[in-house]
């Protein structure tokens, strides 16, 4: 179990390379099983998402083989996945309903698990699988879709990033045309779409709330980078306020960010975006108020970090978190460490300036984890994160390890990636 001991550290200065996305990565594998050849993708991070999607991709019946930053896919035979603690390791493995039901004809995928921010259903996957010609049902803990799928209508309840991404992958392989209406716009679904037409899919509208896909009978495998990680790039930013340093992103996309720094210019922040990435610098000043939205607002997986950054600043900080209904666990640890923060059901008020006290806090979710361990960085003395589950090696590669490397004081111990 990887237990970090974090003390006060100085500013932060240097340069921290940004990864590719987990949040592309996981997609674009469920995808391989699309493709009749194999897939390479290059720069795959080291994360135990990855690992864990890799073994979801074996349990489907693919071949996966992984040499150094290399992942390669090759999909030959497919099955339904029969293991259920593989599938629980992470709820990206429900990507692969879409995928195996086009190419294999039925799909029955034990329901995911990933982090407890919330119900997180599959309802929306499952409907839209249904507006496909599926035959689509939750029985017996199992995602199930059966059927020749052929282009339909759908309307999204609510821009499921997840769903849209299905959605896209089943309607690829389908006969005729699909509308996916109120889809998702993350940069990760235009990633996966850029994958899937390079393979020799037919979609227009990523990106945007209506994607259109023309069915095709086969594609083809490709050699494929994924974008640099939005997440990761706006954690090290939040850590850049926190401790007042100066950091340059290297590889990060500051169009992918646009909501994180507007906010971060509001503290005080100075931001400076050039060819090779962003600069951070300055102080965070002033509190700001922060509403989670699908792209392009504010992300939820950011909330936590900045709710950090807003612990630091002066005055009042008002978040309200609208996509998953648990998403403050670590609103519990930063109170315990001395932070001033309320929380009533989705809002959270958070009361900045109060200085931070080193205790013992636990990593309750991979985002609530990173924002604990930048909270260390200000408290005073020493903050024991421990990580029992081992969240932050899920979503991020060296997180510690890239924090140390800019100045940071973190002592990782009990078990390396
Ligand atoms: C993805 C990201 C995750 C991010 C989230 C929101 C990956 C691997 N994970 O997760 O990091 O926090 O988007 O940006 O890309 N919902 C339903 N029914 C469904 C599907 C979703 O009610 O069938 C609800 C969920 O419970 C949640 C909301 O919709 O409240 C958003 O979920 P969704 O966009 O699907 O997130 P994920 O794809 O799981």
């Amino acid at each position: 179990m990887p237990i970090y001991a974090v003390r006060t550290s100085p500013s932060l200065h240097g340069e921290a390379q940004i990864n590719t996305s987990k949040n592309a990565v996981l997609p674009i594998m469920a995808a391989a099983l699309l493709c009749h050849s194999p897939v390479t993708l290059h720069q795959v991070p080291n994360l135990t998402d990855v690992d864990s999607m890799a073994g979801v991709l074996e349990a489907c019946g693919a071949k996966v083989t992984r040499t150094g930053r290399d992942l390669t896919v090759q999909a030959d035979h497919l099955c339904s996945p029969r293991d259920a603690s593989v599938m629980h390791r992470l709820r990206a493995s429900i990507l692969v309903l879409g995928p195996l039901c086009a190419r294999a004809g039925e799909a029955e995928v034990p329901l995911p698990g990933g982090c407890a921010i919330g119900q997180r259903p599959v309802d929306i996957h499952l409907r839209g699988m249904r507006a496909l010609g599926a035959e689509a049902n939750q029985e017996n803990n199992l995602a199930i879709a059966r059927g020749r799928l052929t282009g339909g209508s759908i309307y999204l309840d609510f821009p499921s990033v997840g769903a849209t991404e299905n959605l896209i992958m089943a309607a690829a392989l389908a006969q005729g045309v699909t509308r996916i209406e109120n889809a998702a716009k993350e940069p990760e679904i235009v990633d996966l779409c850029d994958f899937l037409i390079r393979c020799g899919a037919r979609i227009l509208g990523a990106g945007t709330g209506t994607v259109v896909v023309d069915g095709v009978s086969r594609l083809n495998g490709i050699e494929y980078t994924p974008i640099p990680d939005r997440i990761e790039a706006g954690t090290l930013a939040c850590a850049a306020a926190i401790t007042e340093g100066s950091i340059l992103l290297s590889g990060a996309r500051s169009d992918h960010l646009r909501a994180l720094l507007f906010k971060l210019r509001e503290t005080g922040m100075l931001v400076q975006e050039d060819a090779r990435g962003l600069c951070l610098r300055g102080r965070a000043k002033r509190g700001v108020d922060v509403r989670t939205l699908s792209y392009p607002g504010f992300p939820t997986d950011l909330q936590a970090p900045m709710m950090t950054v807003c612990c630091k600043t002066k005055g009042q900080s008002v978040f309200l978190e609208t996509i998953f209904e648990n998403r403050y666990m670590h609103a519990v640890a930063l109170s315990r460490m001395g932070a001033d923060i309320r929380t009533e059901g989705r809002m959270a008020v958070v009361r900045g300036g109060a200085p931070l006290y080193g205790c013992t806090v636990e990593a309750t979710d991979l985002r609530a984890g990173a924002a604990l361990m930048l909270a260390g960085l200000m408290a005073q003395g020493e903050t024991q994160l421990v990580d029992e589950a081992g969240h932050i090696d899920r979503g991020y590669e060296g997180l510690d390890e890239k924090l140390r490397q800019l100045g940071a004081d973190i002592l990782r111990s009990g078990g390396t990636r």
